[in-house]
């Protein structure tokens, strides 16, 4: 599918958007490890949550999908079946390396497969932890999925570690925590940057022991062994996705005369780099109804038309924003003077090269831009013209340049498009009855 985003009236209006990703990964996955009933409302029914619905049916679990909310039957670390075939988690790093956690706490058999591009990504990331934890798991090829996991008998438990994560990650953190509950001591993980922490509120609601030392130089984490304690099961209304709602806030502040409120989007701090960012470099953003709902904290974004000033992004940001770099860029484009950003070598393992791809769209678009190899920097201000853009496989790429070609000369044509409803369904449906005109083209 294609989109064709053509330049845009202001966007003027009120909009909510679809529950959190990693929150909704979460909660079906720690679901099925608890022992009872959790049930969770604004469920993000899209691709990627689906993938991860399908593995756990194949390992044997029982869930229920009525419109948003999900229903989810756990029985505790020792009911997964071993599935017939490989996992196939598709496109999606979080299913695959969550679910390699998740299976060495079960002591489960299975195959953890995905697509060419999840193939390429990086997996030594979760295979070196959990083979020091003891976890039966290798990949076939290198450090690349598939992933194998033997069985394991739950008379041997895993083994606790200290780990130092070399690059901040919430995915690989969630997995060595996951298997910790089935170690025999507790586990700390230390990361060098402030990864997402949901797994740790999530978790800690369940009735895992998890404690944080305060005023952290290093970002530690300990989490002690389930040992008889089973994982409660949790109730939950998820939030709507800071991700998703990234776009429309950077629609607004590039669209002359716009003015929109996002309503009931997650706030979680480890996710809201951006806003500080954008409110840096002049963004006329305000944040209302602050509230805190079942461990995370949400509220309303109300965003204006604003004048960006360019801006250098490194060191700790840079994990507090990791999704939000593509749409990032689009905004720096508008913005007067240079943005620099160092530090973001990790972006070129995304679901594409994000720095890569990044540079070449918006040279297409008569956007000045180097690339470095940990980053990127931007020449703002000269304004995008029209032209075709490829999604190379990645959601956000797609995303991101829909909203460039709201203000560009002539409209922006963004091939493999698709991929949107893998995160964003009604993606377009939001943007239209904002007052955008993005149109759909087989
Ligand atoms: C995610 C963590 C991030 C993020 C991804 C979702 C999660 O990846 O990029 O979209 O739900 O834990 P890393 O933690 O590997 O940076």
């Amino acid at each position: 599918m294609k989109l064709i985003a053509l330049p845009s009236d202001p966007l003027i209006g009120i909009s909510g958007v679809p529950g959190d990703k990693s929150i909704s990964h979460r909660a079906a996955l720690f679901g099925a490890l608890a022992n009872g009933e959790s049930s969770f409302e604004n469920y993000l029914v899209a691709g990627v949550t689906q993938t991860m619905l399908q593995a756990l049916t194949s390992l044997g679990v029982k869930w229920a999908l009525h419109k948003r909310r999900l229903t989810i039957i756990g029985e505790g670390l020792e009911s997964w079946q071993e599935p017939a075939g490989s996992i196939d988690c598709r496109n999606s790093g979080t299913t695959m390396r969550l679910l390699a956690g998740a299976l060495s706490a079960t002591g489960t058999a299975a195959v953890l497969d995905g697509s060419p591009g999840l193939r390429r990504r990086p997996m030594d990331r979760v295979i070196t932890p959990l083979q020091m934890m003891e976890v039966p798991i290798s990949a076939s090829t290198g450090d690349k999925a598939p992933l194998r996991l033997k069985s394991r008998s739950s008379f041997y438990p895993l083994r606790g570690i200290d780990f130092i994560l070399p690059v901040a990650s919430a995915q690989v953190k969630t997995a060595i925590m996951l298997a910790a509950l089935a170690a025999d001591s507790p586990t700390t993980i230390h990361e060098p940057g402030a990864s997402r922490d949901h797994t740790e509120r999530m978790l800690t609601s369940m009735g895992a022991k998890i404690s944080i030392p305060p005023n952290q130089d290093q970002f530690t984490v300990t989490i002690s062994p389930l040992s008889q304690n089973p994982l409660t099961p949790l109730n939950m209304n998820i939030p709507g996705d800071f991700s998703s709602s990234s776009f429309l806030i950077v629609a607004a502040l590039i669209t002359p005369g716009s003015e929109i409120i996002l309503q009931n989007v997650g706030l979680n701090p480890t996710r809201t780099g951006l806003l500080d960012v954008l409110m840096a470099m002049g963004a006329d953003i305000k944040i209302t109804r602050l509230d805190e709902q079942f461990g995370e904290p949400t509220g309303d974004i109300e965003i204006r038309h604003s004048h960006l000033q360019g801006i250098d992004v490194n060191g700790d940001l840079v994990v507090r924003m990791i999704d939000e770099f593509p749409v990032f860029a689009i905004a720096a484009a508008t913005a007067d003077g240079c943005t620099i950003v160092s530090d973001a070598a990790e972006l070129r393992h995304k679901e594409s090269d994000r720095i890569s791809v990044l540079c070449r769209n918006l040279n297409t678009l008569n956007i000045q831009v180097r690339e470095k190899p940990d980053g990127f920097s931007i020449e703002g201000g000269s304004g995008f013209s029209g032209g075709r853009i490829q999604a190379h496989g990645d959601h956000r790429m797609a995303m991101a340049f829909s909203v460039a070609g709201l203000v560009a000369e002539s409209p922006v044509t963004i091939s493999g498009a698709e991929m949107i409803d893998e995160s964003f369904p009604g993606f377009v449906k939001s943007f239209n009855s904002l007052g955008a005109g993005i149109k759909k083209v087989r």
